[in-house]
């Protein structure tokens, strides 16, 4: 058991919600204009250059990567969830007011970032103009792994209350229009255990000789929900079809 969990700590990324003190399918991921790539200790990470979600991810010295890069095309649209968006839900006077990064895409303006920090944008152009929060969103690259940092501000002169915070997870569980051999060799199964400042997500490669993925909270942002994220289920490749188990 414990041999099996230093495998899984070879490779892994971690997620961060941190929080501070208030003070169809046309394509709009922007994939045209191509991708940021950083080659760290731990992975190769690819992010879409004008929203910064994640493209790619490889570790380094393998070639098996997480993330259904070859299904991105046909996911580029307004309501696919990719990894590093963002959802919250906030309260205002009477009424809640929702925060969804993918609902509404813009190109974001990259901040000039120095150090481990492989990039990073404020997603204010991508939220809401309703939105309550000011959303800044870091990748930064730690001996361990690739951290997803989320530095969420209150824009707003009174309080405001966090009803949910949460950060879509999309990994290469696709089988659609592969043969059993290819979903074998590029697709992986993601479980989450719900178990708060100890929670983790575990995407274990179908090939089973593979590390597993292990994506962990970063500080003190627990895990302390799971759900599926519903998308349009109009288009290839049919969200929730037999062969596509969804991203949670
Ligand atoms: C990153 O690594 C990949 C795979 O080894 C290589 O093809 C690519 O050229 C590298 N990119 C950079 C920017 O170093
Ligand atoms: C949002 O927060 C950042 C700091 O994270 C700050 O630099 C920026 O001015 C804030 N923007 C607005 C509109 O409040």
């Amino acid at each position: 058991m414990r041999r099996t969990f230093q495998i899984m700590l070879t490779a892994f990324i971690m997620l961060a919600v941190q929080m501070y003190p208030a003070a169809a399918q046309s394509g709009t991921l922007g994939l045209a204009d191509g991708f940021s790539t950083f080659n760290t200790s731990k992975f190769n990470v690819q992010l879409v250059k004008d929203s910064q979600t994640l493209y790619s991810l490889t570790p380094a010295g393998s070639s098996f990567n997480f993330i259904p890069t070859d299904m991105m095309t046909s996911r580029q649209a307004n309501g696919n969830y990719h990894l590093g968006e963002s959802r919250s839900r906030k309260v205002g006077s009477t009424a809640w007011v929702s925060g969804d990064s993918s609902t509404s895409r813009k190109k974001l303006t990259p901040a000039t970032v120095s150090g481990s920090t492989l990039a990073a944008a404020n997603l204010a152009p991508t939220l809401p103009t309703t939105s309550l929060l000011n959303i800044t969103r870091r990748w930064v690259s730690v001996s361990s792994g690739v951290q997803l940092l989320f530095d969420v501000t209150n824009s707003q002169t009174t309080a405001v209350e966090i009803g949910s915070l949460g950060a879509p997870l999309e990994f290469n569980n696709i089988f659609t229009g592969r043969s059993a051999a290819q979903t074998n060799t590029l697709c992986s199964l993601f479980d989450p255990y719900i178990g708060q400042d100890a929670g983790f997500v575990q995407v274990t490669p179908l090939l089973g000789t593979l590390p597993p993925l292990v994506v962990t909270p970063v500080g003190k942002s627990p895990l302390e929900g799971w759900r599926f994220l519903p998308e349009s289920t109009a288009a290839t490749p049919f969200y929730q079809s037999q062969t596509f188990e969804g991203i949670y």
